[in-house]
């Protein structure tokens, strides 16, 4: 029986991971629980998992550092929306607790903190974003210097196919359409619009796999069947792949290595009635890639200034403050005015956050 804390437990992949915690009851008990807003809902969950008042954290100044501590707990599934889940993840890697991630914008800001805070106290860090689930899943059992190569698939988003003219009229309902993953977050539909979310997840990839940048490449695949590939030294190239539905990778990170049938519905190969389809992402249109490579390049805190940056502009367009072209311009701006230290500290990382947002919002 594996003990959990979720936090961001009302959000898209807190209820599912709930959902997979439902469905293994000899496998999961949960026994923490925070939100941010959804009180009702949260009160709700903790009612049906038993989890007692101790083990909860509500409202915007939620505790999340105590419950990734929480007493007893095996594991923490972080998926709060964003950077605000860095100190909490260092929090529970610190008291020895493995972290499911969700939340790939801690590892775009503080990805060498994160990794080194969990080699130090000999825990792991698990992927539950579907892309590093795939790689995680395709290099069981291969030495870790046997990989050449990792490509991360894309849907492309809503704005797959759109021209220049039409993504600048894009509203916020268009962007928040997605393709073909359900029912996600707001703020990581319009990052798979933007193609931010697959930039993001490069980053995320260079720190899981301790891999360079440029062993990392990103591939549209509009039909969301395979879910990442890695090609070994050897030529060979293994796919992961499966329906487009978060709570398979959420079982993999929680019950790793084991594979146990959760009831979970199957991929029928022989009726998918599609070809499976590959290209390049066209990094004209969607300039956010190379500001993600370019961060990534800089390194130091500049990761984290496109990551803070990205979550203000993307919260100005949901507020129809500014266009949907203008995020990746105040993303540059941001980039384009910060001198990047080197080997960050926790709080000059928090620091090149919080100017970031200010950049971006203080003119709004
Ligand atoms: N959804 C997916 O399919 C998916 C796939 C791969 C990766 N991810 C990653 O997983 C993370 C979560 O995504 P999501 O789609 O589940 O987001 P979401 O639906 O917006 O849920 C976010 C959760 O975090 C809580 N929260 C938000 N802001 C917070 C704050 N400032 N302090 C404390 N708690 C806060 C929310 O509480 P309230 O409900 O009370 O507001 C909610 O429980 C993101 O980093 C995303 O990139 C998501």
């Amino acid at each position: 029986m594996k003990r959990i804390v979720i936090l961001g437990a009302t959000g898209s992949i807190g209820t599912q991971t709930l959902d997979v915690a439902r469905r293994l009851p000899e496998r999961l008990r949960i026994v923490g629980l925070s939100a941010r807003h959804n009180e009702e809902l949260l009160r709700r969950q903790a009612h049906e998992f038993d989890v007692p008042p101790a083990g909860l954290e509500c409202g915007e100044e939620a505790d999340l550092v105590r419950l990734a501590r929480l007493d007893g707990a095996d594991a923490v599934v972080v998926a709060v929306a964003g950077a605000v889940g860095i100190r909490a993840t260092l929090a529970a890697l610190e008291a020895g607790k493995d972290v499911a991630l969700a939340t790939k914008e801690v590892l775009v800001a503080a990805g060498e903190l994160v990794m080194a805070a969990a080699r130090t106290n000999g825990v792991r860090v698990l992927p539950i974003d579907s892309e590093h689930s795939a790689v995680f899943q395709c290099v069981q059992g291969s030495p870790a210097d046997s990989v050449e190569k990792v490509w991360l698939t894309a849907s492309g988003g809503p704005f797959r196919e759109w021209g220049r003219d039409r993504m600048a009229a894009a509203m916020p309902a268009d962007a928040l359409n997605h393709p073909t993953w359900p029912a996600m977050g707001r703020k990581i539909t319009i990052d798979s619009a933007t193609l931010m979310n697959k930039g993001l997840e490069t980053i995320e990839a260079r720190w899981l796999f301790d891999l360079p940048m440029e062993r990392i490449g990103i591939v549209i695949h509009p039909q969301s069947v395979i879910h990442s590939l890695v090609v070994f030294h050897d030529g060979s190239v293994l796919a992961q792949l499966g329906l487009p539905d978060m709570r398979l990778p959420i079982e993999y990170a929680l019950l790793h290595p084991e594979r146990v049938d959760a009831g979970l519905p199957r991929l029928d190969i022989a009726r998918l009635g599609t070809p499976l389809t590959f290209d390049p992402p066209d990094e004209a249109r969607f300039p956010c890639l190379a500001l993600a490579r370019r961060a990534a390049q800089s390194g130091g805190t500049m990761p984290a200034v496109l990551n803070a940056a990205n979550e203000a502009a993307v919260g100005l367009f949901l507020e129809e403050k500014i266009t949907f072209p203008a995020i990746p311009e105040w993303i540059e701006r941001a980039m384009d005015a910060h001198a990047p230290q080197p080997r960050p500290t926790l709080t000059q990382i928090l620091n090149a956050d919080a100017w970031a947002r200010r950049q971006v919002t203080q003119d709004f």
